[in-house]
């Protein structure tokens, strides 16, 4: 069983990271988080950044709004960009990018053809984008990093990104960590999602850790929106 600490981030691996399962196992793998990420409202904290972004009149005109979704695995989340942007009748050009290539395939597999969506299969620190991204997005991909790394994605994202970015995690919080083992106990889950739940909300955030980041990424936290979303989101914004 998963370890929580209010004190410090969980180090415990994730299955979904560490075990080799057919293509058909890790797809059911990705449908379930999928799941989890609609039942828990876990798409409106990204989506409020667009709206507030669209609002404000900070999004590019005449041409279209360049997404970068970093470890973007089913691509569900861009799909929910895709959906926001034709409501708004906002053109966008969307790259969801991901270490694992059966993400890219599944990812790819789940979004029509002529949506305009792209899946590439990259490391993120080694990903190039052809055109620069106005926006470097994430979700529930932060807490797969730790130290260095996670200074230096947020130093990357600060760097790619033309007009800002936005990161979309999980708030390391024993009601949350017990909560979704309580939750997931009934039902039929996957036993990744079963296992990497609790192990992803350990290895989530504090407002302290990232304010440690920020600092480490030489970023001024006053230029940067700090923002916990119901049920335990923590997200961390900046537009430049
Ligand atoms: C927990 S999943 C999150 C997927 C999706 N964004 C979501 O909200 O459900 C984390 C994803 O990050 C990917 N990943 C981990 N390290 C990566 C890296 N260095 N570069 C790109 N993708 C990475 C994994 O393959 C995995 O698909």
């Amino acid at each position: 069983m998963a370890a929580f600490s209010a004190d410090s981030r969980s180090t415990e691996a994730e299955w979904m990271d560490t075990e080799a399962v057919p293509f058909e196992d890790f797809l059911a793998c990705l449908e379930d988080l999928a799941r989890v990420n609609r039942l828990s409202l876990g798409y409106r904290p990204t989506l409020g950044f667009l709206e507030r972004l669209r609002r404000t009149g900070r999004l590019p005109s005449g041409r279209p709004l360049r997404i970068l979704d970093a470890g973007s695995g089913y691509g569900d989340t861009l799909r929910a960009v895709a959906g926001w942007a034709s409501r708004r009748s906002v053109a966008v050009e969307l790259s969801g990018v991901d270490i694992n290539p059966w993400s890219t395939r599944a990812a790819r597999e789940a979004t029509p053809a002529d949506w305009p969506v792209r899946y590439h299969t990259a490391d993120i620190f080694s990903h190039v984008p052809t055109d620069p991204p106005d926006l470097v997005i994430s979700a529930l991909f932060t807490h797969h990093l730790f130290g260095a790394d996670l200074v230096r994605f947020i130093a990357w994202s600060e760097e790619t990104a033309r007009l800002g970015w936005f990161v979309n995690d999980l708030h390391r919080d024993p009601v949350s960590f017990h909560g979704f083992q309580l939750i997931t106990s009934v039902g039929r889950w996957h036993r990744f999602v079963r296992h990497d739940g609790p192990v992803s909300i350990a290895r989530g955030f504090r407002k302290a850790d990232w304010l440690g980041v920020l600092a480490a990424a030489d970023i001024d936290p006053r230029s940067v929106s700090l923002s916990w979303w119901l049920p335990y989101r923590l997200c961390v914004g900046r537009v430049k």
